[in-house]
């Protein structure tokens, strides 16, 4: 503990810092956006102390501590393929369930020993806290409270409104819909209210439901005087945001939201293993790459939508390679079956013809920055709203695995495959939202050490989080204007009617004194 101690001493001469890495979602997808800034900020000097269920583990990085949370992966498995199997609830009961379990996940990794002693352990200190800050979920925050530091939220997909309304960013359901509702750019009357729907009523809502829930796990873990989630949101000194204008709506952003996103995650190329090289070096009319990512696994699809899928990659003049946990018996010689496949160095073959993809966001990525079409069967999160995107955008077209039937699925495969369009598209989508003027990562850590140099980014908070909403929805001031014009136009009428009732006394009397003589 004193070398710890006297490391850190030298470490904060030379401009280093200590920082805390937080991500709690045990899910690959999730963790791997993080890691470029766990590896970059440690090799600048910084000593970084990661809670991840997904440690780099590289020994290299000696700045870099990793407390590994995997043991909670199994519960995560186990709750995904309950979605996929047996949910027949709606999308606001799914969404619901998802966030308290992620409390329960909380608990659970907050309650892990290392972590425990990291919480309790008077003589350690941090300058800065980054982590993954979820919709409804600021358990992590709780951390900052604790180290008396200040805090970024990071997201590995594009933020929901709800996050944006935290740190003051201004949102607007029709122009911006929430990033985990399934609409495009343009959206229909009904979709418009859905969103307004869904952003003044259904969110506030999750929210009131779940604050209570967190609010007793952050009590546990960092004791009863730990303020309330919501303050400490709202705290936070910056936001990054894994989107760019081009994939993701193109929206006003304050200064303390940076967009990280283009590809960040991805990784350098490296050689496909031996056998894999061969068959598709073999594939000279192209072949298929299908996954469903590593939430949704395809084992989990029903046998008879299993069954189809074979039958329809059996006709097909391509070889198929699938990822799939399991083994199948009666699989057609074309397609190639594996547990575990390098994706981004499969993607980057140049006999790939299509990815077929539940949209997650890095797989999408990846396929986007390597130039392939796709088709987007997604199942829930973030998926409907990227697989929509895919589709508006013209690199890709969508499929429901609800019902999912043969001729469908054979017509759409073809007709991305052979219509060029889709593949023209997404080459120079790719190639304009690469074109910035520093990358995501590079942005990402120049940010981090703004935040510390100043301690903090006061200066940049949004003026929309220090007053009340009825003075942001200028509802004051139209009920001001309303009032003077009322009054107003209630003079005149006064004004006129008293005339005209003057003058036709006046008229009615000049007429009875006519009469009268
Ligand atoms: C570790 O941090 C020190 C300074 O604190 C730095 O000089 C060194 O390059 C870093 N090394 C690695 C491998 O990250
Ligand atoms: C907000 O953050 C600052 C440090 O940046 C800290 O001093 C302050 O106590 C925090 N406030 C709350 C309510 O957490």
């Amino acid at each position: 503990m004193f070398a710890f101690l006297l490391l850190c001493l030298v470490i904060s001469g030379a401009n280093a810092a200590n920082i805390l890495g937080v991500v709690l979602t045990p899910s690959y997808s999730h963790q791997v956006v993080f890691k470029p800034l766990w590896r970059e900020l440690s090799l600048r000097g910084h000593q970084v102390t990661t809670i991840t269920t997904h440690p780099i583990k590289d020994p290299k990085l000696v700045n870099l501590t990793e407390i590994d949370t995997s043991f909670i992966l199994k519960d995560m498995e186990q709750m995904v393929k309950k979605h996929i199997k047996f949910s027949n609830k709606n999308f606001v009961e799914a969404l619901l369930d998802g966030y308290k379990s992620m409390s329960l996940v909380a608990d659970q990794i907050l309650d892990y020993g290392p972590v425990k002693e990291l919480i309790n352990d008077q003589n350690v200190h941090f300058d800065l806290l980054i982590v993954e800050y979820l919709p409804f979920f600021g358990i992590s925050l709780a951390f900052a409270h604790r180290f008396n530091c200040p805090s970024i939220g990071m997201l590995s997909i594009d933020g929901t409104n709800s996050i944006y309304k935290k740190v003051g960013n201004p949102t607007h359901s029709s122009l911006y819909p929430d990033s985990l509702l399934p609409y495009g750019n343009e959206l229909s009357l009904s979709e418009r209210v859905i969103s307004f729907m869904y952003t003044f009523v259904i969110e506030p809502y999750m929210e009131n439901e779940l604050t209570e829930i967190q609010q007793k796990v952050v009590a546990k873990h960092f004791g009863g005087d730990c303020p309330p989630i919501q303050n400490l949101e709202i705290n936070i000194s910056m936001l990054f945001v894994n989107s760019d204008p081009i994939f993701h709506h193109n929206r006003p952003l304050v200064p303390a939201v940076v967009q990280i996103g283009g590809g960040s995650h991805r990784s350098s190329p490296k050689p496909l293993p031996k056998d894999l090289q061969l068959v598709l070096d073999k594939a000279t009319n192209g072949f298929i790459y299908f996954s469903l990512g590593s939430n949704v696994r395809s084992e989990f699809l029903h046998a008879n939508t299993v069954d189809m899928i074979l039958e329809v990659f059996g006709e097909l003049p391509y070889t198929v390679l699938w990822k799939f946990g399991e083994e199948i018996s009666n699989k057609p010689s074309n397609v190639i079956i594996s547990k575990w496949l390098p994706q981004e160095d499969v993607l980057r073959h140049p006999n790939i013809k299509l990815f077929i993809t539940q949209g997650g966001l890095q797989s999408m990525d990846e396929a986007i920055y390597s130039h392939v079409p796709m088709i987007g069967i997604p199942f829930f999160g973030d998926q409907p709203y990227n697989v929509k995107k895919l589709v508006n955008k013209g690199f890709g077209l969508e499929l429901n695995y609800r019902t999912l039937e043969r001729k469908q699925f054979k017509e759409t495969i073809l007709e991305v495959i052979n219509n060029p369009s889709y593949r023209n598209t997404i080459k120079k989508l790719a190639e304009l939202a690469q074109d910035q003027p520093m990358t995501g990562i590079e942005k990402a850590v120049w940010w981090t050490e703004y935040v510390l140099r100043h301690k903090g980014a006061k200066h940049l908070r949004s003026p929309l989080l220090d007053i009340p909403w009825y003075q942001y929805l200028l509802i004051d001031v139209i009920g001001i204007l309303l009032l003077s014009l009322s009054v107003t136009l209630f003079l005149i009428i006064f004004t006129i009617r008293t005339l005209v009732r003057r003058v036709k006394r006046k008229l009615f009397f000049t007429s009875e004194e006519k009469k009268s003589s």
